[in-house]
This record gives C-alpha cells, sequence and structure tokens, in this order.
C-alpha cells in the first residue's frame, strides 16, 4: 500500500453535519445518524486505503473521537497515528439551527473528563493538544492544567500539543513554547492554520520544525474558501492562478493548495478535511505534484494580513 506521509484525515466534517465552512454542494436530505456514522466510517477505511496514516479528531468534532475509537478496534497496524485534543464540548445534537454548536472549557475538570474517554484510543493516540488554545481561555497560565498534561505525557508516551486559532498565533505559540519541564518544552508539536492566505506562521517556522512531534496544518484551504468560487470576487486572480496551475498538474485546485502548504512546511502533517470520498481523492492529488520556487513565490505574493483573514473567517456560517 502507498504510504501518505505529509497528508492526514482531519475528522471533523464526519463527526458533527455542521461547520463553519463554505459549502458549495447542498445536501437536501433529512439528517439520517445512522446514515452518517456509516458514511463517517466509510471516509475513515478510504483514506487508511488510500495511504493515510495520520487521523486527527476532537471530542468537540460530535461523534468523530468515538467513530475513531469504533474504527481502531479492526485495526492492527502500528504505523496508524491519532492526535485528539480536549477543551471544546459539542452541543448541537445534530440541529443545523442550535444556538450554541460548541462550548470551549480549559479547566482542569474538562481535561480529565475528557481524557477518560480520549485514552480509549491508545496504544494509536500520539499526540495529545490543547484544544484552541488563546490568551483568553487562560489556559498557557493554569498550572495545574499543565502539571496534569505533563503527567499525562510520561504516563503514556506522549506528545503534549497545542491548537491555535486566531489572528495572534504567532504570538500564542511564542508563549507556549516558553514552558518548561525537566529542560524540556511541554509543547512538542502544534497545530496551526496555514494557507495561501494566512502565512503568519511563517514568523516562526524554524522553532516549529526543532519541535520534536509533528506540525500539523489546518484549514489548508480556508474552509473551503481556496476552492474558486463566486462569493470572493476579490480573490479572482488567485483563483485564476490555481486553476491555471492545476490544469499544468492535471489536478483540481484543491490540490495545489494543499501542496502549497507540504511544499512551505516540508515536514508537516497537512490535514485533508473532506465529507465524501471525492473530495478526498482529490485532496489526495496533492502528493503526486511539486510546485517550483517560482510558483511558490508567486502563491506567496497571494498571502493577505492575518486580521483580515481572520476578520473574514469569522463572518462565515455553521452549515
Ligand atoms: N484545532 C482546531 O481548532 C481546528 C479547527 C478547524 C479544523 N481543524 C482540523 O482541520 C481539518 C480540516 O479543516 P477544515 O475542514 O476546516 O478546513 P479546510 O481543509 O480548509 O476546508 C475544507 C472545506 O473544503 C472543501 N473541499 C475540500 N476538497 C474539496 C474539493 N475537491 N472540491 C470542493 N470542495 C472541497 C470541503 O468541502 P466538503 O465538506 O464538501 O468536503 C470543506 O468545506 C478538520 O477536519 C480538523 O481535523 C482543527
Amino acid at each position: 500500500m502507498n504510504i501518505i506521509k505529509n497528508i492526514g484525515l482531519g475528522t471533523a466534517a464526519i463527526g458533527r453535519p455542521q461547520y463553519i465552512n463554505i459549502k458549495q454542494e447542498e445536501t437536501t436530505a433529512p439528517f439520517s445518524l445512522p446514515k452518517f456514522k456509516e458514511k463517517g466510517l466509510q471516509i475513515l477505511e478510504n483514506a487508511y486505503q488510500s495511504g493515510i496514516k495520520h487521523f486527527d479528531t476532537s471530542p468537540g468534532y460530535g461523534i468523530a473521537e468515538d467513530l475513531m475509537i469504533e474504527w481502531l478496534k479492526g485495526k492492527n497496524d502500528s504505523s496508524i497515528e491519532v492526535s485528539t485534543k480536549w477543551g471544546y464540548t459539542y452541543t448541537a445534537n445534530f440541529d443545523s439551527n442550535a444556538d450554541t454548536h460548541e462550548v470551549k472549557e480549559h479547566s482542569l475538570e474538562k481535561l480529565n473528563e475528557q481524557w477518560e474517554i480520549s485514552k480509549q484510543l491508545l496504544p494509536y493516540l500520539k499526540v495529545y493538544q490543547i484544544h484552541s488554545a488563546t490568551f483568553d481561555s487562560g489556559v498557557l497560565q493554569n498550572e495545574t492544567v499543565i502539571q496534569r498534561l505533563h503527567q499525562i505525557r510520561k504516563e503514556h508516551n506522549l506528545i503534549i500539543g497545542l491548537s491555535t486559532t486566531g489572528s495572534n498565533q504567532v504570538e500564542v505559540l511564542n508563549e507556549a513554547l516558553k514552558i518548561t519541564f525537566e529542560g524540556e518544552k511541554l509543547f512538542q508539536s502544534v497545530q496551526c492554520t496555514f494557507n495561501i492566505l494566512d502565512q503568519g506562521i511563517l514568523k516562526v517556522k524554524e522553532q516549529l520544525e526543532n519541535l520534536k512531534g509533528p506540525i500539523i496544518i489546518k484549514e489548508a484551504l480556508a474552509n473551503g474558501r481556496l476552492i474558486p468560487n463566486d462569493s470572493y470576487f476579490k480573490y479572482k486572480k488567485l483563483y485564476e492562478f490555481l486553476n491555471q496551475l492545476a490544469q499544468k498538474y492535471n489536478v483540481n485546485a484543491d490540490a495545489i493548495a494543499l501542496r502549497y502548504c507540504i511544499d512551505s512546511f516540508k515536514k508537516a502533517i497537512v490535514l485533508s478535511g473532506p465529507t465524501n470520498n471525492r473530495h478526498l481523492q482529490s485532496n489526495l492529488k496533492a502528493t503526486e505534484l511539486t510546485l517550483t520556487n517560482s510558483e511558490l513565490e508567486q502563491l506567496n505574493a497571494f498571502g493577505i494580513e492575518s486580521e483580515t483573514y481572520w476578520t473574514e473567517r469569522k463572518q462565515l456560517q455553521w452549515n
């Protein structure tokens, strides 16, 4: 079987039917939980059969973590690696009109409660992350939480990581990477937003590449904004260039956007987070090409300020 090293499967979309992104293909069929589960398990299997070894999940992604636990029971492959997180609880109960889709809580109680479930992912679980560490939640200053993460790391030989979101990812990373235990950084893996539009974390690239654990890249398609569409006239030139490259390499634009991330962070695991096999296979075409330096530079020029990126991101709806 072909082994894919630089793309992992992000499971947010297979665990909850609504998410903050651009959906270009509307589904009109009524929601069925059994069918949704079946489809989710099928995507996990398709990704695995296609050579994906890294799977990223979270209790905040609806039933995704439970699906992972169930799916792993049928596997006996020590090359599978899972990253999960703690800190978000899914509350929408599959209702697209829910007032609140998720609740964030970075307390010791929440960590202990979610760890009791997530530890069922062992021995495949390799990376345990704080889900969306921010200055607001105070998690990086919470000594009891930090101590507990250190304890979990020691007991289970895990890599502790954090995911970051928002225009100040770099500041949060700098703060987190100062935390040490026994002369070693506590956080040895990060999961960050990086894509053609928000290239902010390039500022700390070297620091991230020196960590022991993986750099995981999320939102490589800017939640669908990098799939050429009619809603963002301002990205017309970028879309034209993506389409031009897609034609040259005989892939779709999504594969070019994902490849941009792979070629920018050679050691990273870039997440593909599709809801169907067609999108998954289209994303995986990113493994079949390499962008030239000149193409990378031209794509770099389409970067926008992180502030602008995240302001636009906040306007996306749960759908
Ligand atoms: N730590 C965190 O806070 C955090 C936050 C966000 C995401 N994540 C992780 O990152 C993963 C990926 O993130 P994401 O889903 O937000 O971002 P993304 O990869 O930037 O965007 C995914 C969007 O692109 C669309 N897409 C993909 N391939 C396509 C194709 N060939 N044609 C048309 N549309 C296509 C998907 O549509 P379909 O849904 O129709 O396939 C979906 O709407 C998640 O699953 C999760 O594991 C983590």
